[in-house]
């Protein structure tokens, strides 16, 4: 495993709109451990593919009760919502209000190309909506409704 680089903003890279990920391999799996190390170190809860400069829809994600992966995730279902604090590895220093479903439902594939469906509520959908955001070029600053800048 390895820490990538993480792209900050500034870098078009960020606003791509990115591609299906078609092949379940050992470059993916390679990439996906790089990635979950990456956000560890950068003690971050989530990270897209696009932040480590790959144009493909994937990313991780742990809000401290263990790791997910989504691959090719899509959002089937939003009900509820929730207004609190956000912040992006390639947006260092900064957080923002941004309002969020407060419930998701994605369906996505695992890192062998298994079908996954997953409920989520609370912070952790608000970090699925973040990173899927991600994998369209969309980041939570475009959607601040109150700008939250602090030491
Ligand atoms: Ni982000």
């Amino acid at each position: 495993m390895a820490i990538r680089n993480i792209v900050k903003i500034g870098d078009e890279v960020l606003r791509k709109k990115c591609r299906t990920q078609l092949n379940f391999d050992e470059r993916l799996h390679t990439i996906l451990d790089d990635m979950a190390e990456t956000m560890y170190a950068a003690e971050g809860v989530g990270l897209a593919a696009p932040q480590v400069g790959i144009l493909r829809r994937y990313c991780v994600i742990d809000v401290g009760d263990g790791l997910i992966e989504l691959i090719n995730p899509v959002i089937e279902e939003v009900s509820g919502e929730q207004i609190g604090d956000e912040g992006c590895l390639s947006v260092p220093g900064e957080y923002g209000k941004v309002k969020r479903p407060y419930t998701v439902t994605v369906h996505a594939q695992d890192r062998n190309g298994k079908n996954i469906k997953m409920t989520v509520e609370g912070f952790k959908a608000r970090a699925f909506c973040h990173e899927i955001d991600h994998l369209d070029g969309t980041l939570y600053i475009d959607k601040v409704i109150k700008e939250n800048i602090e030491g």
